[in-house]
């Protein structure tokens, strides 16, 4: 995804534990997308909230209000926005925040929509600044002001827009202006999935790919997830080349074991670099608090790679905590690493994993 390019997307979109979309995926993906509401596992109270709002829409044959999704990648944001259009039955506009750079990309895009159309904006942190202003009165007013020309000639025309629903998805809401934030109507929170909703999806997919999994085997993939269904869905397709080259190509426990094994993903679905900022916070930092910058520049990655993609898998099993003056590893991490733990001191004070999610 193009979040990562400027620091090697290719890097990270090749590792195994990466919630980063490959190409191999993003055509596999269209076939494993489930497209209604309850098709799509987990994710309980968004879906509620959807379910009611998009009925309610729907009654009133208005045009759903605008949707935040935000989260860490690869939950499922661009699955819930194409669900959400079909459960509306409109049409859906596809774009990304980047790949809009000027004023005159993102008015054709909003002209162009018709009543109650969707327009799906991924990675709306990314938006141009001076384009998020043309925003504000779309979404609010339906309008847009061209301005034409300079100095005391400008004039500006006004363009009446049709009703729509715009989808933002970003990883870091928190980058988000107040005032963007505010006009969305719904702002949806998606969090990371539990093993057993990862197991769901995982026989889900492995039925749909026709392989044969059993109920063991599916949920050592779930549990090595992170949390992430596309980390389990690409797990899957490698632990079904294994079965094929090792077994009959059915997925049990055992083969499941040994495949991951063999691709370096612990019981946690800890990969290298997970364990490298474990330790690091270890051995350099005594334990922490270390600064996610001082830890980054440390190990060699880029602290919003290790922030949006590591960390919150890590905070949600519990084996980091956030502190104000930076991130602690727990007992748990030490005992996952077979590191002693010595019971010191530590600061305390933790915050949430999303109250300051961009420090
Ligand atoms: N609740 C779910 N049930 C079943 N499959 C899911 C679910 N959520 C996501 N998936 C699968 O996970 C993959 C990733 O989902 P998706 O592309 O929507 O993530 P995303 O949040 O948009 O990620 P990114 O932030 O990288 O764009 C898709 O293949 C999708 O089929
Ligand atoms: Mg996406």
């Amino acid at each position: 995804m193009a979040i990562y390019e400027d620091f090697g997307e290719e890097f990270i979109a090749d590792r195994l534990t990466s919630a980063e979309q490959n190409e191999e995926e993003r055509e596999a993906e269209l076939s494993l997308r489930p497209d209604t509401l309850a098709d799509f596992t987990g994710q309980v109270s968004v879906k509620e909230q959807l379910r009611v709002a998009i009925d309610a829409a729907k009654m009133r044959g208005e045009a759903l209000e605008h949707v935040l999704l935000f989260g860490p990648p690869g939950l499922g944001k661009t699955t819930l926005s194409q669900i959400i259009a079909n459960e509306m039955g409109t049409n859906i506009q596809i774009t990304s925040g980047p790949a809009i750079e000027k004023q005159g990309d993102l008015v054709a895009l909003l002209t162009n929509l018709g009543q109650g159309d969707i327009l799906f904006i991924d990675e709306i942190h990314r938006l141009p600044k001076t384009l998020v202003e043309t925003l504000y009165s779309a979404m609010e007013d339906k309008v847009i002001d061209i301005f034409l020309g300079k100095g005391p000639s400008a004039r500006s025309i006004r363009m009446q827009l049709k009703s729509f629903t715009l989808i933002g998805a970003t990883t870091r809401a928190g980058q988000l202006t107040q005032p963007l934030r505010a006009r969305f109507g719904h702002i949806l929170r998606l969090e990371l999935y539990t093993p057993e909703e990862l197991s769901i999806i995982v026989k889900r997919s492995a039925g749909i790919l026709g392989i044969e999994i059993d109920e063991d085997g599916a949920l050592e993939i779930a549990s090595r997830s992170r949390g992430t269904p596309r980390i389990a869905n690409r797990l899957l397709k490698r632990v079904r080349d294994y079965a094929q080259i090792k077994g009959d190509g059915r997925i049990d426990l055992d083969i499941t074991r040994y495949a991951l094994d063999k691709l370096d993903i612990d019981e946690l679905g800890l990969d290298n670099i997970d364990r490298r900022m474990l330790s690091t916070i270890i051995k350099f930092y005594g334990g922490g608090p270390v600064g996610m910058e001082t830890l980054a520049a440390t190990i060699g990655e880029e602290a919003i790679t290790l922030e949006d993609v590591y960390e919150p898998y890590l905070l949600q099993i519990g084996f980091i905590s956030r502190t104000p003056r930076g991130r602690c590893c727990t007992e748990y991490a030490y005992r996952h690493l077979g590191i002693p733990f010595k019971k010191e001191e530590k600061a305390t004070g933790q915050i949430s994993a999303f109250d300051g999610e961009d420090k």
